[in-house]
């Protein structure tokens, strides 16, 4: 619920970024502490009487690990609690972890969450407790303290998930000198072990493809996929490497149910197998789960949708699963987990792959020419909207970094901080890519098989990060395959080159059109935050850059 989440800080510059002429900022919002303190005040009062109080310490990342950080949950609802053991490092072994860390620096955030009750104290859905009327999170991010209050929905309520490890834990990685971004962890190598293996993260906004991709099982035989992470990611510089090294903050997954079965995604069914937990899917009464997307449930079996209602598919008129519904699982259950996920060092980061759905003109993938310019592809991501955010479906949503709804502070500061991030002395910087796997043909189906397919793609960025010259071309956007240089063997029908990676330049020109100075632009917030990379970039002597 982005329109019901807050940054409060005492100086507003700090949480989101100002444009003269806005009242309202479009990345973020901000609420003074004074204002927060009385809504807190107001909604918690007696909020969690006569209900089970849970007390949840967790660490985010490997035990022991100096990119880990600690956590403290409080909440009313058993459903948080244990879909919390299923996410985090949680419990008596959270406990150690602090008591070792002790008197060092380490900020432990404090997260307060109340499932809520309505004014009048009537629950409208007895079995789910919650006051969409009032619901709002509130994070205080220079005191580490997150309040939520009135809904039980995953990224509101588990609040190790977005509030701390993204919001309250990009604004630590920008005190600290490191990133919390929305990124899967992935290691790409090939099978016949003649060649090196590489890591790769990437973000997408929500819904479309992290955890797909992270857990993808390639459909070209000769390389190996193994998963760090599906959804998160801290990165930091290591001296030692002198690469950006990334380690997953999480231990479970939240994934998107409808669409996943055994034949887009098996590695995602095997680890939900046991010890998973389901929202707003339908269930089957043979005692099974079920939604869009997954194998037809046995001749026979009858379904009930996710409002509990008897469903059948010739009559319905609706989804029998929500179409945000999700499985919980713990990561470790993963048959293709990778074998350094709990690494303390976290896996050396190759390449940052950035992406969104888009229809029309974005090509499959390009390479961004510099950091700097990936930095500048990164803010430039946009997706249509899917059902994982409340707004309106097929409209196309600006989403910089996939970090739209997550920023911890100025969204203009965060850009600062990636450029600074560039700069450190020492680092090999990472590649930077931007792939599309939405592409659409002119039949409206997709232009590309995608999923395990997208192995194919991922083939060209390996290339291209061992130093593969021959495999690329410039073009104004930066590098794009040669024709033949992405492996399209044994697919039908065969994608057409041009149709995947032709230049558009009308397309480019809309899609930069914020960026001329003095021309009309419909998003103040965005184009304020463009002029800043623009000046940025200004100080660099390379043109390129
Ligand atoms: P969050 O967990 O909300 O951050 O989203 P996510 O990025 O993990 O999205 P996820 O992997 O769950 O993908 C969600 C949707 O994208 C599903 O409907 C998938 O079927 C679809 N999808 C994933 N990969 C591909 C792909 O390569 N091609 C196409 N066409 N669809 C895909
Ligand atoms: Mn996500
Ligand atoms: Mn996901």
């Amino acid at each position: 619920m982005e329109s019901r989440t807050f940054l409060s800080t005492f100086r507003k510059e700090v949480a989101v970024p100002e444009v003269e002429g806005e009242a309202k900022p479009s990345l973020g919002n901000w609420m003074p502490l004074h204002e927060a303190d009385c809504i807190i005040k107001e909604r918690f009062e007696n909020c969690m009487k006569g209900r089970t109080m849970y007390l949840v310490p967790y660490v985010m990342g490997p035990i022991g690990s100096h990119m880990s950080r600690p956590g403290v949950e409080l909440t009313d609802s058993a459903y948080v609690a244990l879909s919390m053991g299923i996410m985090t490092r949680m419990g008596e072994r959270a406990v150690g972890a602090m008591k070792c860390s002790e008197g060092t620096s380490s900020r432990l955030v404090k997260g307060l969450h109340c499932s809520g009750r309505p004014k009048d104290g009537k629950l409208a859905v007895p079995f789910w407790p919650c006051d969409p009327e009032r619901t709002v999170i509130v994070h205080k991010i220079e005191q580490d303290e997150i309040f939520s209050y009135g809904s039980g929905y995953g990224g509101n309520s588990l609040l190790a998930k977005k509030c701390h490890a993204l919001r309250l834990g990009s604004y630590q990685a920008k005190c600290e000198g490191w990133l919390a971004e929305h990124m899967l962890i992935m290691g790409v190598e090939p099978e016949c072990g003649c060649g090196r293996k590489h890591y790769l993260t990437a973000a997408f906004p929500s819904a479309c493809g992290k955890t797909n991709l992270a857990m993808m099982k390639p459909a070209v035989a000769g390389y190996k996929v193994s998963t760090v992470g599906d959804d998160i990611a801290w990165i930091h510089f290591n001296r030692t490497t002198g690469k950006l090294h990334a380690i997953n903050p999480e231990y479970g997954m939240f994934g998107v149910a409808p669409g996943t079965s055994w034949k887009t995604n098996p590695n995602a069914m095997a680890t939900f197998m046991k010890n998973a937990m389901f929202t707003n899917v339908a269930l089957t009464d043979d005692g099974g789960v079920w939604w869009e997307g997954m194998e037809e449930p046995c001749k026979g079996v009858k379904v009930t949708d996710w409002h509990g209602k008897p469903w059948d598919k010739l009559n319905a008129k609706t989804p029998a699963a929500h179409g945000n519904s999700r499985f919980t699982c713990p990561i470790y259950q993963c048959p293709s987990l990778d074998k350094d996920w709990e690494n303390c060092d976290g896996v050396p980061v190759s390449g940052i792959i950035f992406g969104g759905r888009r229809p029309h003109g974005m090509p499959l993938v390009y390479e961004a020419l510099s950091w700097n310019h990936g930095v500048l592809v990164g803010s430039f991501v946009k997706s249509e909207a899917t059902a994982a955010a409340e707004h309106k479906g097929g409209t196309m949503m600006h989403d910089p970094f996939a970090m739209r709804p997550f920023y911890g502070y100025n969204a203009g500061h965060y850009l600062q901080h990636w450029l600074d991030i560039g700069c450190t002395p020492g680092l090999k910087q990472p590649k930077i890519f931007h792939v599309n796997w939405f592409l659409r043909n002119k039949e409206g189906g997709f232009a590309w098989p995608g999923y395990g397919e997208n192995i194919r793609v991922l083939e060209w960025m390996l290339r291209r990060i061992e130093g593969d010259d021959t495999v690329a071309e410039e073009t104004p956007i930066g590098y794009v395959p040669k024709e033949g240089a992405i492996n399209m063997e044994g697919l039908d029908p065969k994608p057409d080159h041009d149709h995947l990676f032709k230049f558009d330049k009308e397309f480019w020109l809309k899609e930069v059109g914020v960026l001329v100075p003095g021309q009309e632009t419909t998003d103040p917030t965005y184009y304020a935050m463009f002029q800043t990379v623009l000046s940025l970039l200004s100080r660099w002597k390379n043109p390129r850059n």
